[in-house]
């Protein structure tokens, strides 16, 4: 460290000796000399997968992260119920440094922040509104609970005077809530396209690329280690919600009622969906989708069909990608692993490394936790579901009778709903036939209603598989 700023005092070298610039050059390198470096210290509640990240990206990157704050960030307390299995961790944290008592960590006077790394709902909150209580500045990766009681959390956080930071509540390691408070900072959002779940990614591809159901999909999903618990919440839109609700509050700028974000998981997908998807040349992905409509705002996570050469459409395995578009930057894409020990240890640090930053200059953090310094607490008005107007792609299961197409096409003139392409394959072994098709843009009450009417015809043997298609317009 000091051999870079030998270099840049020989860079400084012409300056005549009162110069301003040398006064503040050598003030910095002394408060950066080991004796007066500032220390900041870290408590980390939740030693699980992400906590022994961030000790991890903490230990080996240490000299790293001390020259790019300019002090020492050190990890004080640790707790855990369990503070016996070995995380394998490449540096070991002396044993005095573990607790079974979180408020060993949020009470430690020493402490400048509290990193709550649990999960969970009720102990989570409990201890993060306690250490803000106490003084200490929080990050938290906790997306189900910023999504569903966040708004709690930003208040007591500015009651308190403590930063609030949650860079790894979203796609794991990449920097999106960066992204979002500064980066774009100058931009009207006006769309947000994600694949912000790991797991049914990891599934939909596995579905696709091996001809998997969906169960022993989920089953190789589960054994990579980034499925929730349950993993019902990564494959039921869940988890995806949470992420696009907590991105929606900075975007837009408030708060957002999580139970008006419409949600539906990819249980229901088939390998034949996939085929059938492909054979229109599109691609099947859970997505998360918000747009800003002007008086309101879309808010939904579900599976969609979307064009084969699309960005989204080539996000593969645990993947997690993001496509905003703003007013002036026009589109942008992020891109890594949105799940794991270490790029999730990396978002978290980040914060840390942020704050620390904030500590060292002895003033508070300029980026209010959502970037507004004013967000709506009024709940953003959110278009309902029966409003959305897009291209549809029906499977529908039905007896190989004659006159059952015209019935179903029936049924869909009636209701106002144009057919784009249809696919009818042979039978199977049941006698039912997989007859599919790619609607032009409906509102989806018609689609429902019309589907509603086909699944009650005797013909119909199965209820009809719905994917909503993104991307373009038919
Ligand atoms: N269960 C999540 C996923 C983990 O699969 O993406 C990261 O939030």
């Amino acid at each position: 460290m000091f051999h870079d700023y030998e270099k840049r005092i020989d860079f400084f070298v012409g300056y005549p000796v009162e110069s301003p610039i040398l006064e503040n050059l050598f003030s910095e390198f002394a408060g950066l000399s080991e004796d007066h470096m500032k220390q900041i210290n870290v408590g980390i509640i939740g030693f699980g997968t992400v906590g022994a990240g961030t000790y991890e990206v903490l230990t080996t990157n240490r000299e790293i992260i001390t020259n790019r704050v300019g002090a020492r960030v050190v990890v004080r307390r640790i707790a855990d119920l369990d503070i016996e299995t070995d995380r394998g961790v490449p540096e070991k944290p002396d044993p005095e440094v573990f607790t079974t008592n979180a408020m060993d960590v949020i009470l430690d006077p020493e402490i400048d922040v509290v990193v709550e790394l649990m999960g969970g709902l009720d102990k989570a909150r409990e201890f993060i509104l306690k250490a803000m209580e106490s003084g200490k500045h929080v990050i938290t990766a906790n997306k189900a609970l910023l999504a569903e009681f966040g708004w709690e959390i930003y208040r007591e956080a500015e009651r308190c005077g403590v930063t609030l930071a949650f860079e790894a509540s979203v796609g794991g390691g990449i920097p999106i809530i960066g992204a979002l408070k500064t980066g774009l900072s100058g931009n009207r959002i006006q769309s947000c396209m994600g694949i912000l779940n790991g797991t049914s990614n990891y599934i939909l591809t596995k579905m696709a690329r091996e001809n998997l159901s969906f169960e022993t999909a989920v089953e190789a999903a589960v054994a990579l280690g980034f499925a929730e618990d349950p993993p019902t919440l990564d494959v039921d839109g869940t988890d995806a919600a949470h992420k696009l609700a907590i991105m929606m509050s900075i975007a837009f700028g408030g708060a957002i009622d999580f139970d008006q974000v419409f949600r539906e998981g990819i249980v229901a997908i088939t390998p034949d969906d996939i085929r059938f998807a492909r054979e229109f040349g599109y691609h099947i992905k859970l997505l998360a989708i918000a747009k800003d409509l002007g008086n309101k705002l879309e808010a939904r996570v579900h599976p969609v069909m979307i064009p084969k050469n699309h960005i989204l459409a080539n996000v593969h395995e645990a993947f997690n990608a993001i496509f905003l578009e703003g007013d002036f930057v026009g589109p942008t894409l992020y891109y890594g692993l949105g799940a794991g020990r270490k790029p999730t240890g990396s978002a978290v640090v980040s914060d840390i490394i942020s704050l620390a930053r904030d500590l060292v200059a002895e003033k508070r953090g300029m980026v209010p936790p959502l970037g507004h310094v004013h967000p709506s607490e009024t709940a953003i008005s959110i278009q309902p579901m029966d409003e959305l107007i897009t291209s549809y792609y029906f499977r529908v299961s039905a007896l190989d009778t004659p006159g059952v197409l015209s019935t179903i096409s029936g049924i869909l003139a009636q209701k106002g709903i144009s057919i784009y392409s249809v696919i009818q394959k042979g039978r199977d072994r049941k006698g039912s036939v997989p007859i599919v098709m790619l609607t032009h843009e409906a509102r989806e009450s018609e689609v429902r209603e019309a589907i509603r009417l086909i699944d009650d015809l005797d013909v119909v043997t199965d209820k009809t598989v719905v994917i909503r298609v993104e991307g373009n317009n038919l």
